[in-house]
């Protein structure tokens, strides 16, 4: 603050008496290209999931964040709201998000599929593949500094490995160029409580690494 004041005080001796702020386009851009995105990626036909869904889940939240979340495919109320994460395990997410002083509208939720498994089951290699470069294309406009993957389809399909979730939560890694941790799926954890403890150790490590970020 002291910095800028100085400045301030320099331009003025300098003879400089108004200053023209421009627009931020970059802001402004991210979320219209995100809008628009998601329109023209509404009817979708590019894997079998879109014969069973309702909508098109596209994703949700702060078009500049600086933390993404990733899980990995709508439910059943996602797919009939078009709206990522808003079932139990959204509910369970947001008070996630919370406990590190994180608001939802804070951060940009999505999946690694958009479309709605039937009965829920694990996301195909076909569905994942097909479905990827929108992620990518989403990451790349929004630029964050962080990535949370929030599960095992999450973290093998974007790591590229096959681990146990407890292997990769011991490290974090980099996921086009962004640093990138894992944790639990909310899912998981409304259905195995004893992970709620690890799963807070690793929004902790996270915090710690967001609190620094300018
Ligand atoms: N589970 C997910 O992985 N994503 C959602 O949007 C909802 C539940």
């Amino acid at each position: 603050m002291k910095s800028i004041q100085q400045y301030l005080e320099y331009l003025q001796l300098s003879g400089i008496e108004d200053i023209y702020l421009k627009p931020q386009p970059d802001r402004i851009f991210s979320s219209q290209k995100l809008d628009e995105l998601e329109k023209n990626y509404q009817d979708c036909k590019k894997c079998p999931l879109e014969e069973g869904r309702e909508n098109f889940c596209y994703g949700n939240g702060n078009p500049k964040a600086k933390l993404m979340l990733i899980g990995e495919g709508p439910g059943a109320d996602e797919d009939a709201t078009g709206r990522v994460f808003v079932g139990r395990a959204g509910q369970l997410l947001t008070k996630m998000l919370k406990a590190i002083h994180l608001e939802r509208d804070e951060v940009y939720i999505t999946n690694i599929v958009k479309c709605r498994p039937p009965n829920n089951r694990n996301p195909l290699p076909n569905e994942i593949n097909a479905c990827l470069p929108y992620l990518e294309e989403q990451i790349s406009i929004i630029q964050p500094k962080l990535l949370l993957l929030l599960g095992k389809v999450a973290a093998s399909t974007l790591l590229n490995r096959n681990l146990s979730l407890t292997k990769f939560r011991e490290n974090t890694y980099s996921f086009m160029g962004i640093k990138t941790y894992v944790t639990y799926h909310p899912s998981a954890l409304l259905r195995n409580q004893g992970w709620k403890r690890p799963a807070w150790i690793d929004l902790q490590k996270l915090q710690k690494d967001y609190q620094k970020l300018d």
